[in-house]
């Protein structure tokens, strides 16, 4: 198998990202734009039975690892019936998550051995929770951050960066990781439609390192073996149950390594975070094509890097994002 899984650059895509909802329970300003995005129509959305005959292909090509995105997949009325499914794949199952239905879900996540869990939280503040997300529900997400950790989940929290914003919480965010085992990382602002990116918000790598080794100094910053096809650069600080880590898709991407491969709602293979390379995998099952073809198209015309932004001026271009999807319906 996993040869229609690799592509030019010999890279080999066994991660499969499937957002499973355009919907969200919050509306953080960096993921949609404030007015909403324009929803795709129910029969043009892939149902529990599509999303587990695509994911079965993919399985069956060489991908051992799945994460459930939307959205907010725990939003999508019949989640348990697709976990259930899926749980029946030979596959490592993930989640992301904004957490604030977490608790309901907890005996299912166990049930069907979905042990992996990244949640957002931007913030330890909860009127900079309101504002960011546009809605109030910090305690939830905290809580349940918590009970998810009490349940011995391995737990990592995302936190995306945005400067004057949150970026005097990366040493309070490292402070967690002190008595919690848990992993934090710190993502690099990235730009998508209708987010208003622009490079003056951005708080880098470089930064984060800095702030982190001028309050704990270079001696306690220890850093870890990277994860293989990493998407972030880990470190600990001595002495800490947890560790943290910097996404840096913008100031130093990992594309070499790359082996993500998304499925949107409405069931395109979208080929990079960034591209608008999207190939409809949904209408050739419906109309019992072989499916496997679709995949290997979608795979070979990956790029090298960024979806073909390879600068930062390209980075910059408003019009470089309208091509691309606001990030709530691609899943991140
Ligand atoms: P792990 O499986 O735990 O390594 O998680 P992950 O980093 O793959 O996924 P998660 O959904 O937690 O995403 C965290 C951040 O990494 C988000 O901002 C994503 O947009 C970003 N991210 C995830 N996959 C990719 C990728 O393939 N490329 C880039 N550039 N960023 C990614
Ligand atoms: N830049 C960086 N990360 C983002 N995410 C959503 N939008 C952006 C963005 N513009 C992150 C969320 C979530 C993950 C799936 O993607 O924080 O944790
Ligand atoms: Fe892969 Fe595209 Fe992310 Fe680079 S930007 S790591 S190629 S998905």
């Amino acid at each position: 198998p996993n040869t229609i899984l690799t592509d030019t650059l010999g890279r080999t895509h066994n991660y499969l990202r499937i957002s499973l909802t355009e919907k969200c329970n919050l509306r953080c300003t960096y993921c949609m734009p404030s007015e909403g995005v324009q929803l795709t129509p129910r029969q043009h959305l892939m149902n529990a039975d599509e999303v587990y005959e695509i994911a079965k292909v993919f399985v069956a090509n060489g991908v051992d690892k799945i994460r459930l995105t939307g959205g907010e997949p725990l939003v999508r009325k019949d989640f348990k019936a697709i976990l259930k499914r899926l749980s029946s794949l030979k596959t490592t199952l993930s989640i992301t998550t904004n957490g604030i239905l977490v608790d309901r879900f907890i005996d299912d996540f166990k049930t069907y051995g979905l042990k992996n869990i990244n949640v957002s939280l931007d913030t330890l503040d909860a009127e900079k929770f309101n504002h960011i997300t546009r809605r109030n529900q910090f305690s939830k997400a905290y809580e349940n951050i918590h009970l998810l950790i009490e349940n011995g989940f391995k737990v990592k929290l995302n936190i995306v960066l945005i400067k004057g914003f949150n970026d005097n919480e990366i040493i309070d965010f490292i402070a967690l990781t002190k008595a919690l085992p848990i992993s934090i990382r710190f993502i690099e602002f990235m730009p998508f439609d209708g987010n208003n990116w622009n490079k003056s918000k951005l708080v880098t790598q470089q930064d984060i390192l800095e702030q982190t080794t001028n309050h704990f100094g270079a001696k306690n910053l220890i850093k870890l073996k990277n994860e293989n096809n990493f998407t972030s650069r880990d470190y600990k600080i001595f002495g800490h149950k947890g560790e943290f880590g910097i996404i840096s898709s913008v100031s130093n991407p990992f594309c070499d390594g790359c082996n993500r491969i998304r499925l949107t709602a409405n069931g395109k293979v979208k080929n990079c975070l960034f591209s608008n390379n999207e190939t409809d995998i949904l209408t050739a099952l419906r109309n019992q094509e072989y499916i496997e073809d679709v995949i290997a198209k979608a795979i070979y015309k990956k790029l090298p890097k960024r979806g073909g932004m390879n600068s930062f001026e390209q980075l910059n271009d408003p019009k470089q994002h309208s091509n691309n999807r606001s990030m709530i319906t691609i899943g991140g």
